[in-house]
């Protein structure tokens, strides 16, 4: 095994199949043209993934990234969001998607959020959801999967900027 401290949580073909599910509901509900605005580092790969999929479904995607970090180098939420790249994209008058890797406290989508204020609609699609755990009003109007409260990493997940080059999902050992 080539990352025996990652037990895995989400397959590479589980990811595959929603990725399929997730942009049709998207397509469905935002039309032909979205403006997502990824947010660095963690939701690289699911970008990626996620705007092919969206290209299969007939919609046209722009795309932009914001870097804002909240968890430094733990595994718990520092509580303080900071940018650390803006946005560089004119927003205003589009349908944004924003695209996270995970929503757990909300802090992070509810500062990309202000960030975007000048869109026309704006919906929030995160490829994880940690039930429970919110610490402001949030919801996403997207979820890949809802998974327990544990800390993962993979598919562009982190611990200490680590891991992210796993194509899985994958619930990190204490020992790491
Ligand atoms: P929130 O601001 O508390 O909702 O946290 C969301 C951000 O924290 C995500 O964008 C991730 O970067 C990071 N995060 C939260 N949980 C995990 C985890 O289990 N593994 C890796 N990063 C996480
Ligand atoms: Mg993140």
């Amino acid at each position: 095994m080539k990352n025996p401290q990652v037990t895995p949580l989400i397959s590479e073909a589980e990811i595959k199949a929603r990725m399929k599910t997730l942009a049709k509901e998207i397509a469905a509900s935002m039309g032909n043209e979205v403006m997502v605005i990824s947010l660095l580092k963690g939701s690289f790969m699911f970008t990626a993934d996620l705007i092919r999929a969206l290209h299969a479904e007939g919609v046209k995607a722009q795309v932009d990234f914001i870097t804002l970090s909240s968890y430094g180098k733990g595994t718990t939420s520092s509580g303080t969001v900071t940018v650390s790249r803006g946005i560089s994209e004119d927003v205003s008058g589009k349908s944004v998607l924003i695209v996270d890797d995970i929503l757990e406290s909300g802090r992070t989508i509810d500062f990309a959020r202000k960030l975007v204020s000048d869109a026309k609609h704006v919906k929030v699609a995160v490829l994880l959801e940690k039930p429970g755990k919110l610490a402001v009003e949030i919801k996403a109007d997207f979820i890949g999967f809802t998974i327990p409260d544990k800390f993962v990493v993979g598919y562009g997940l982190d611990y200490a900027n680590s891991y992210r080059e796993i194509p899985f999902v994958g619930v990190l050992s204490s020992a790491a």
